[in-house]
Parts: C-alpha cells; structure tokens; sequence
C-alpha cells in the first residue's frame, strides 16, 4: 500500500474521529496478508475506536496521543474465526453423561468456552446449533461487556426433522423431549425458519443427513426431503440468512447443493457429483478434520454412544480423504472445528490437518480467515488485518507459513483493538 496515502488516511479518519477516540498502533516484525497471500514485513497497523484506519510500514507516521504495542519479532494475522462451533458444548459430557446437569448448566459452560476460545485467537465463532437461544445469550453479554468472547453468529436451534440428527433420539417415548427445532414439511421448516429469526438466529443451520453422535440413525441417511430444504433455503435466504448444513451422506449432500445451501458442514461422504455442484453454486465445504483423532482417543472415556463410535470409525477417515479430493478439484473450503464435541479452545489444532491433508499453511489460514469471511457475509467486519475492518488480531511466535502449529499457541490476541492476551 502506498505510503503517503496511508498516512494520510490515517490523519483524515483522526480529524473525522470525535475527541477522546482510542488510537492504538500495533508493530510486528511481520504480518500474514490474507487477502494478497503473502507476508508483509515490517507491518504498522493503526487502529481507531476499534477499526483499522491503516495498514502500513514501520516509520509511516503515527498519530499522536496514539497508545503503541510492539510485538516484535512476532508474526501478526488477522483475528481467526471458526465457521463451526458449540460453545455450550463440552465434549467430556458424551452419551447420556450430561443428564445429571439442570438445562442452564450449558449457559454456563458456554460462558467459559467463549472466553477460552478467544484466549485461543478466535476472535468470530459462527455457533451452529444450542439449545435455549444460548447463543444469542451469549452473544447479548459478550458485546455489553458482562463476559469476555469472541463475536458470535448464532443460529440458536439446529432444525431437523423427527427421529434426525438434531432431535433427541436416545430417550425412550415415555420421556418428554423438546421439539422446538422439529419440523415434518416445507411449511413447517418455513415457520422454523421464521422463529428463530425472531429470536435472534443470523444463520440456518439444518441436519439433512445422520450424523455420528446421535443415536439411532445411519450418518448417510438423508434426512430431510429436496421440498423440505428447498423451502428452508428459499425462506432464509429471502430473510437475508444464510444456511448450514450438517450433511454427511451423498444424497443428502448433493440435494442441500441443489437446494442452493450456503455451507456444507462435515462433507464426509461427498462425491465428485457434490464438488461440481458445490463449485457451481459457489458454496462452501466446512469440514472438521480433526475431531476424528479426539473421539477416537477420548469418545469412550468420555461416555459417548458405542455406536457413535463404530460410526466414528466408519467416517473419520474418509472424511479425510473427501477434503483432499474436494480441496484438490477447487472445492471453497472453510475452517469449522465442531468445537463443542472437541474441547473448546483447541480449535487451531486443526490447522495442521488441514495441511496434512492437502492445503498449504497459507491456504488453511484463509479458510479460517478470507474465507470465512466472505462466507460469513462480513468481509467489512473480520477476516484480514485490512482498512475499515474491526482491529482482530493475533500474534503468534515465528512463521505460521512454515510452521501452521503455532497457531495452536498465539502469544497475542486484540479484538476490535483491546487486548485480551498479551505476550
Ligand atoms: N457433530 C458431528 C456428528 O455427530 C460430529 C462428527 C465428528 N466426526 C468427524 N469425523 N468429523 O455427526
């Protein structure tokens, strides 16, 4: 970026800016710039009242009265987001370990989630299903400051059909369950849809196919009809909403593809009839790699289902290879961890799968960077370190380029331009 003029944009939003605004300008020896793939040495960033006024160079002028943090021989990134996250969830509870807690216990146990996972340098989450519009909970005390966490895109209910992924399946009928998120016909997911933008959903997230953790189903069985999803989608969509899928089975995949979703989340079973229609429509795979390696080693420990584990066994690995292959045929990948059914906060732990299978350092920082944010509809807010956005930003000790795994360990974290961790 030219010199002269960043320095002067930086003077002009100063004088636009009303008196006692906070200026922070942040120094790093370099910086990962999403957006042109590249590194940037000697970065300055200029941050007022929360947004990034300019991206320059060291020795570009600084504002005066202007608070300075030099990160020194750090390398600096754009606040991470996770396109796939249950801040409520705590996989230690699996199977039917968690019934002995009250509902709001998960209230709770999303309140330190959301924290840890901003420690963790996840500055935006997209939450993809809670019960008891948690989310929008947490989301409300976030940005009143009673709470520390990222930015949250809730979509309150996961919506699905009777006897899906997203219902309660484990209890026998003498058991009474809520069935506020099920629906059984275009109409019905219609009003769903509605409900929930009423109160506070950004995003639909819908469970088309089985899944591994709940019980009973088969994780290829599609779940909900074409009628069904085409309705969902046509319904979001004219709200200004967009939708996720839980999809694992082909069918179900490729008919949320026809459909005109947003984001395939898991993808486990996608075929090259799936990467063409995804490439077509323009629409995401959000995959989680790496929870096959934590269920494997923890699901029984931690009480989940015998059969989530067969089913486990039957997907993880397969999942892998459908990412390589969706990656490899142009796939627009994203990077969703499913935190929730793997601890909260180790979200960047997957960051080296996705380079182990396939992509390239630089590549699995956009999906959770660039990407996320065009897929998030907020490319003015987050997902680079870039004029006009919130000032997110995370610092990690050494070349993310050459080692994705520092990642996992960020010695900094900003969000719109506070610190919540610092070296
Ligand atoms: N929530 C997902 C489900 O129950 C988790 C899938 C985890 N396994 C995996 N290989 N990604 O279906």
């Amino acid at each position: 970026m030219n010199l002269k003029w960043t320095a002067a944009l930086a003077a002009c939003v100063m004088l636009a800016s009303p008196s006692g605004a906070e200026t922070v300008v942040v120094t790093a020896a370099q910086m990962v710039d999403v957006l042109a793939g590249r590194e940037v040495a000697k970065p300055q960033i200029t941050i007022v009242n929360g947004r990034i006024t300019a991206v320059g160079h060291q020795g570009d002028a600084i504002p005066e009265g202007a608070k300075r943090i030099d990160l020194g021989e750090r390398t600096m990134l754009p606040g991470l987001i996770d396109m796939h996250v249950h801040l409520t969830g705590d996989p230690h509870f699996s199977g039917y370990t968690g019934l002995e807690f009250t509902d709001n216990f998960w209230t709770v146990v999303g309140v330190a989630n959301a924290k840890r996972t901003l420690e963790a340098g996840f500055t935006t989450v997209r939450n993809v299903g809670s019960a008891n519009y948690d989310d929008v909970a947490l989301k409300q005390g976030i940005e009143r400051g009673y709470i520390a966490g990222p930015r949250i895109v809730p979509a309150t209910y996961a919506l699905g059909s009777t006897g899906g992924h997203c219902d309660a399946t484990e209890f026998p009928p003498s058991i009474t369950t809520s069935t506020v998120n099920i629906a059984n016909s275009p109409d019905e997911y219609r009003a769903l849809v509605r409900k929930v933008h009423k109160y506070g959903a950004e995003v639909i997230k819908v469970c088309m196919t089985g899944g591994v953790l709940s019980k009973g189903d088969s994780v290829g069985a599609q779940q909900l009809s074409y009628e069904e999803i085409k309705a969902i989608v046509d319904e979001a969509h004219m709200l200004g909403l967009r939708v996720a899928v839980h999809a694992h089975g082909t069918a179900g995949i490729n008919d949320a593809l026809r459909a005109g979703v947003d984001t395939v989340e898991h993808a486990s079973l996608a075929d090259e009839e799936s990467f063409k229609l995804a490439k077509s429509h323009g629409a995401w795979f959000d995959m989680d790699i790496y929870n096959d390696d934590y269920i494997l080693a923890e699901g029984a420990k931690n009480g989940m289902f015998a059969e989530s584990l067969a089913k486990e066994k039957m997907v993880g690995l397969k999942q892998r290879q459908t990412f390589r292959a969706a990656h490899a045929a142009g796939v627009k990948m994203l990077f969703g961890t499913d935190g929730g059914v793997y601890p909260n906060g180790d979200n960047a732990r997957q960051f080296a799968k996705m380079v182990e299978w396939g992509m390239t350092p630089l590549e699995a920082i956009q999906a959770s960077t660039k990407s996320a944010a065009e897929a998030l509809d907020k490319t003015a807010d987050v997902g680079a370190i870039a004029v006009g956005r919130y000032g997110d930003i995370v610092a990690v000790d050494g070349d993310p380029l050459r080692d994705v795994r520092l990642l996992e360990h960020p010695s900094f974290v900003m969000k719109g331009g506070d610190v919540v961790k610092r070296p």
